[in-house]
Parts: C-alpha cells; sequence; structure tokens
C-alpha cells in the first residue's frame, strides 16, 4: 500500500473496523435511509448504477468505484479531495448525499456502545460533555442546509474544534477500511504474469484472441494507455476528453475549479487536522492555480471491473462501453476547454 501520512490509523485494523461499520451505516444521514454503501454497492464494485447518484437528494456526478482508490493523491472526478478520510467527510455533511453534520455524527459515536468501544480503543476517551445538549446541540455544522449552522454558531469555538477533530477521526476510520478495498486477481493479471515469464501456452489459455487484439489496441494504436496507465490503468492526473456535457445539470469545468477546492479545503494535507508534515504533501503543493489545461479535465476511473460499473464518465453520459470506444474514435471538440483526444 501506498503511504497515507496525513492518516496515522491509515493501517491500524482497529479503525477499518471502525470505519466499515460507519460505511454501512445509514444512521450518519440526516433522515436516516443513507449510508456511503448506499452509492457505493460491493455488489455493483462499490459504484452505485445510476448517471448520477441519489442520497437526500439528486448529486450532480456519477459514483465511480471505490475499488483502488488508496493508490491516487486525489479522490473524485476533479480532485477536489487529497486524501481518503478528507473525502469522507464530505458525503456525511453534504446535503445531496447524507445531508448531515460533524455535531450528529459524533452523538452518534457517543451513544453508541459499540462505537464509543470501538472510537476509544483507538484514538483515546471520548468527552463526557457531550452529553449536554444545551452545550453540544443535537446536530449542528458549518453547513448551509437544514438550519444546522445556527446551532454550531451556539457553540464555542474550543467546544466546535472538540466536535472537529472526533468527526476528522471518523474519517481517518473509513479510509483506513476504504484501503482494505483492492481488486482482485483477474485473467489480465494472469495474462502479465504469462507474458513476463515468457510461458506461451499459458497466454493462450488465458485470454481469448479478440481479447489479446483488444490489448494491442490498448496499448498501441489507441493509445489508451496515455492516460489509463499501470496495474489499476489510471494515471491518476487530469484530462479532458471531451465529454458531452450532461442534460439538466449546471455547466462543470472539473479540474480547474476541483484544483481551487483542494487548496482551500479545511481537511487538506496542509491543514491542522493532517498527521503529515508539510514535506509530505507533495501534491498538494504543485496544484497550479488558473491552469487552461484544467477547464473540463476529470481523473481516468481504473478501468479495472469496467465492465460492471455502467453508466460512464463523470456524469454518467455514456450507457455502453461499445458507446465510450466510439466516442473515442469520433474524438468531438470539446464542449469547454480543449480536448486531448484525436481521432485516428
Ligand atoms: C448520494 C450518494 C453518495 C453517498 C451517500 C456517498 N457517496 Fe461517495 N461518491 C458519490 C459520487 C457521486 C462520487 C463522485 C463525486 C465527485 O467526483 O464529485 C463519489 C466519490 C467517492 C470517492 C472518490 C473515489 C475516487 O477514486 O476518486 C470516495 C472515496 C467516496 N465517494 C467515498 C464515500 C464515503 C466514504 C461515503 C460515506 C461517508 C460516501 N462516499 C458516500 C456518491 C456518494
Ligand atoms: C487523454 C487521456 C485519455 C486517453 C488517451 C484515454 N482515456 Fe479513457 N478516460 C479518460 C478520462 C479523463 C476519463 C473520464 C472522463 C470524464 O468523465 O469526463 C476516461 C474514461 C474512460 C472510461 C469510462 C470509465 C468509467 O468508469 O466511467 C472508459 C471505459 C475509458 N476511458 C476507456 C478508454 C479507452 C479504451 C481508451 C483508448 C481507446 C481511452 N480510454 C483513452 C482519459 C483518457
Amino acid at each position: 500500500m501506498p503511504a497515507s501520512s496525513s492518516n496515522a490509523v491509515a493501517d491500524n485494523p482497529q479503525a477499518a473496523a471502525l470505519g466499515h461499520k460507519l460505511f454501512f451505516d445509514t444512521r450518519l444521514s440526516a433522515n436516516n435511509q443513507v449510508a456511503c454503501a448506499t452509492c457505493h454497492r460491493p455488489d455493483l464494485m462499490f459504484s452505485d448504477g445510476f448517471p448520477v447518484s441519489f442520497g437526500t437528494r439528486a448529486t450532480k456526478r456519477n459514483a465511480q468505484t471505490l475499488i483502488g482508490s488508496a493508490y491516487s493523491p486525489w479522490l473524485l472526478w476533479d480532485g477536489h479531495k487529497d486524501s481518503l478520510w478528507a473525502q469522507a467527510l464530505e458525503p456525511i455533511e453534504h446535503p445531496d448525499e447524507q445531508g448531515s453534520t460533524r455535531l450528529h455524527a459524533a452523538h452518534l459515536i457517543h451513544q453508541d456502545e459499540t462505537y464509543r468501544a470501538l472510537y476509544q480503543a483507538v484514538f483515546g476517551s471520548l468527552p463526557a460533555e457531550l452529553a449536554d445538549f444545551s452545550r453540544f446541540p443535537d446536530s449542528g455544522g458549518p453547513v448551509e442546509h437544514g438550519g444546522y449552522r445556527a446551532n454550531w454558531e451556539s457553540m464555542t469555538p474550543a467546544d466546535q474544534a472538540t466536535v472537529t477533530q472526533i468527526y476528522v477521526n471518523l474519517g481517518k476510520a473509513i479510509a483506513a477500511y476504504e484501503r482494505l478495498i483492492l481488486p482482485g486477481p483477474s485473467r489480465f493479471d494472469t495474462y502479465v504474469r504469462a507474458v513476463l515469464e515468457g510461458n506461451v501456452e499459458m497466454m493462450e489459455n488465458t485470454l481469448l484472441v479478440d481479447e489479446v487484439a483488444g490489448l494491442r489496441l490498448f496499448i498501441g494504436k489507441g493509445n489508451c494507455i496515455r492516460c489509463h496507465s499501470g496495474p489499476l490503468f489510471t494515471d491518476n492526473n487530469f484530462h479532458n476528453i471531451g465529454v458531452s456535457m450532461a442534460q439538466n445539470l449546471p455547466p462543470d469545468d472539473g479540474r480547474a475549479t476541483g484544483g481551487q477546492r483542494v487548496l482551500a479545503d479545511e481537511f487538506n494535507c496542509l491543514s491542522h487536522y493532517s498527521d503529515a508534515k508539510e514535506t509530505e504533501c507533495t501534491p498538494l503543493n504543485s496544484v497550479k492555480a488558473g491552469d487552461s489545461e484544467a477547464v473540463y479535465a476529470f481523473r481516468p476511473p481504473t478501468l479495472r471491473n469496467v465492465a460492471e460499473t455502467a453508466p460512464y464518465m463523470h456524469a454518467g453520459q455514456i450507457e455502453t462501453l461499445r458507446q465510450a470506444l466510439e466516442r473515442y474514435n469520433q474524438a468531438p471538440p470539446a464542449p469547454m476547454g480543449q480536448t486531448e483526444v484525436q481521432a485516428t
């Protein structure tokens, strides 16, 4: 696994056990109906099968698989988060996703015996004052939905910091669990091993003739590996491939805004809540503001298990793999910025 220097409990099994429970718990949402797993279903390779996801209301993007996400320095289509733990703190307080707040999450951990025990084993004791609802209202956070901000602003800065620290710890526990969501071995991996060992018989027994022809195109004339490189088939960078914009959604300029958001993020690698030293935040330090190549650029998703994660692209604009490939062949101009794809 790549190191996760901003998360001191990234490889702690008890933290992962806590994160695992949280991932499937609908009580983290305002309406008690939405868990992380609602939109990241294990039976759909941790995606949800919809063009865009639905939580407490409709979101504006497609839920990508979480398989191998731990290997990326950037999360989300536009990389507006730079760690799994910082990412995990967004859906809980997002009005479209779980619509809840950090104070609600802190109370859940404090009140549920199993959670309290798991939490305290990893992060030390929870403050007993959490039981005082006049100091710690049942829900609140620096959010714009549900009227929760007023509750938050009624608290002292010190109490707010206590709650945010608990919330951050929950994100770090969820991240420890997500690091365990890894791709299983595939026929492709067996084929690569056969090639490396020069084992022709194993090569012939592993992939069909058509599949080998597709692989040739993928690494040859199609030049898919320019962006879908390495064991996860992604370079984890940002590219504009000129996908049509989604109907009925506001314009989404991808990395152009995503880069600014991660620099300003309350939970980024350089923030007070990060366990990393400044020198360990190289990806964040390299973000350039106002980079024109960032316009409409998105992170290529892993192509592991891609047959099972339709529909495709950042807003599910493309229904099938065949349509995705037709799009690459046509290479139309991008709706915003410049496409990097050329027709062959
Ligand atoms: C309402 C549906 C919904 C819920 C609930 C939800 N997600 Fe997501 N998730 C999405 C969507 C949509 C995206 C892509 C959003 C974007 O790129 O802006 C996403 C992206 C992600 C990614 C980025 C993966 C990558 O490789 O970049 C991670 C990690 C993730 N979610 C984890 C979680 C966790 C942890 C929770 C619970 C705390 C959660 N999600 C709750 C819909 C959801
Ligand atoms: C210039 C970089 C680049 C090249 C070259 C490229 N891709 Fe992509 N690919 C991307 C990006 C970026 C996305 C996501 C774009 C978006 O959502 O707007 C993507 C998305 C995809 C998806 C959808 C995945 C999903 O889960 O939504 C598939 C399938 C895909 N690419 C296959 C290919 C194939 C096959 C080739 C070669 C013919 C190829 N790509 C060449 C960058 C590239």
